[in-house]
């Protein structure tokens, strides 16, 4: 553990501009749809991430030769020779990250059957599969639950149906696209989760021969197809990190350009972010031309001075305010006059990190019951799921232990904008998601180091 330790002198504003590339949570799946197709793929702005590894090992141990092309970031699939990997080499990824769930529905087309290790991910709350499960049973398919993982068979293939998700969860959405897509007839899927990652997996499957329509209300329906080829893809960019970087510029009192940044996707966290006190300027994008290099777009967020306020905000699914964005905004609300109220209704367990915060010297209560009018699934389960955020507070350094992604980089943000030198233990996680962060935080002038 020792080794895996950054020790952040905070207190000083983070100024100057880094870039986000593709999103996490669509470069994972688009690498999965990528064993659909009857040719090669090719994906672009792939982050240099630990999730990306995963699923590039997992692709390999079944017969997808994965390439780096020769722009940097691009990602070749060939699926040439897809084949059956032994349990033993799968569960070498056991516990790794969520994504092999959703390896589901493209084995089953491509080899009748799928062994699916134990998950991993972040430690925010139980995080069942029983969706995913129920969803691929509706196809057709036959579910054994293993001591080693769970195995799946399609003996009489998989056949399109009509499946209403008891909650609009992003995973089990990709999990019934995924299937449905090369599955005999139509699906119709209610409550399907609509996140900007989500619209762009259609378009890559749309890409690769699939035939989805998005529906109003959280229909989405699919007209299964026989086959599907390989594609071209560059995805939308990262807006999580681009939040978390923008939380960062606002805690430290800084001024951060994120090049890459999209406003389409981030207009709730705009919102709140104008809300709080802090600015920012969208620059927009512009293809060159004869004459003219054109322009990369970005978002460039600052810290105007004087004080920030507080607010109340409520996590929800798209298009509500991401869960992701919680926790690097919350070391922001911290120096805000007054007292924000966060409600969060995506996960159960995901304010456990603020305990760390408190620890530097923030003022933050957590509670059982809604603080917020958004019909939650935790109220009345006794889940600490609510915040109030009592400020501004001085913060001051601590050695801090990161217990998940996120919260891992809301605990760096509250470092870098504490007074002294802290230890950051388990940094190491960061890389799961942020790209070169280290990199990226000398970059902006922060004074870091590993021991
Ligand atoms: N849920 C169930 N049963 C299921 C599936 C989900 O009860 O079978 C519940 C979950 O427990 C949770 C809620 O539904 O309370 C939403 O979960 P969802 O399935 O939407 O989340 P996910 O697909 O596991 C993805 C992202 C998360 C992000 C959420 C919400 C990936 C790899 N992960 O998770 O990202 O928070 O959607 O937007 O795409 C992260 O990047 O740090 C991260 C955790």
């Amino acid at each position: 553990m020792t080794d895996d330790v950054l020790v952040v002198h905070g207190g000083t504003p983070l100024e100057g501009r880094i870039r986000v590339r593709g999103a996490k949570n669509l470069v994972s799946k688009a690498m999965v749809a990528a064993l659909l197709g009857d040719s090669p793929s090719r994906l672009y702005d792939v982050p240099k991430i630990r999730d990306v590894e995963v699923v590039r090992g997992l692709l390999g141990l079944h017969g997808v030769k994965v390439t780096d092309g020769d722009e940097d970031g691009e990602l070749v699939f060939d699926p040439a020779n897809v084949e059956s990997a032994s349990t033993d080499q799968i569960n070498v990824h056991a516990g790794s990250s969520r994504i092999p769930i959703l390896f589901c529905g493209p084995l089953l087309h491509r080899l009748g059957h799928a062994f699916i290790p134990d998950l991993g991910g972040c430690h925010i709350g139980p995080r069942p599969i029983d969706f995913h499960l129920q969803a691929l049973r509706e196809f057709g398919a036959t579910v054994e639950k293993r001591p080693e993982g769970l195995h799946l068979s399609a003996p009489n293939g998989l056949h399109g149906t009509k499946f209403a998700l008891p909650y609009p969860s992003v995973g089990a959405t990709e999990q019934v696209l995924l299937t449905a897509v090369m599955a005999e007839g139509v699906t119709e899927l209610r409550n399907a989760a609509v996140e900007p990652e989500i619209i762009d997996l259609i378009c890559v499957l749309q890409k690769m021969g699939a035939i989805i329509k998005v529906h109003t209300d959280r229909v989405i329906e699919i007209q299964g197809v026989p086959k599907l080829h390989g594609y071209t893809h560059r995805p939308i960019p990262d807006r999580i990190e681009a939040a978390s970087w923008a939380a960062a510029a606002l805690a430290t009192r800084g001024h951060v350009e994120v090049l890459g940044a999209q406003q389409a996707d981030m207009m709730t966290f705009l919102n709140i972010f104008r809300s709080v006190g802090g600015e920012y300027e969208v620059t927009d994008a512009r293809p060159p031309k004869l004459g003219d290099p054109g322009q990369e777009g970005g978002i460039r967020f600052w810290h105007p001075g004087g004080e920030l306020k507080s607010v109340a905000l409520e996590t929800d699914v798209h298009p509500g305010f991401m869960t992701d964005w919680q926790q690097p905004l919350v070391v922001a609300l911290t120096q805000a006059r007054g007292l924000s109220i966060v409600h969060e209704t995506v996960y159960e367990q995901r304010l456990g990190y603020t305990e760390a915060l408190n620890s530097m010297g923030a003022n933050i209560q957590v509670y059982r019951d809604c603080l917020g009018g958004t019909p939650c699934r935790f109220g009345r389960r006794n889940f600490k799921h609510s915040a109030v955020i009592a400020g501004p507070s001085k913060l001051h350094a601590a050695d801090l232990v990161i217990p998940d992604l996120r919260a891992g980089f809301s605990h760096l943000i509250a470092a870098l904008a504490a007074e002294g030198t802290s230890r950051v233990y388990g940094v190491d996680l960061i890389n799961r998601g942020y790209e070169d962060f280290e990199a990226k935080l000398a970059d902006l002038g922060a004074h870091v180091e590993r021991p």
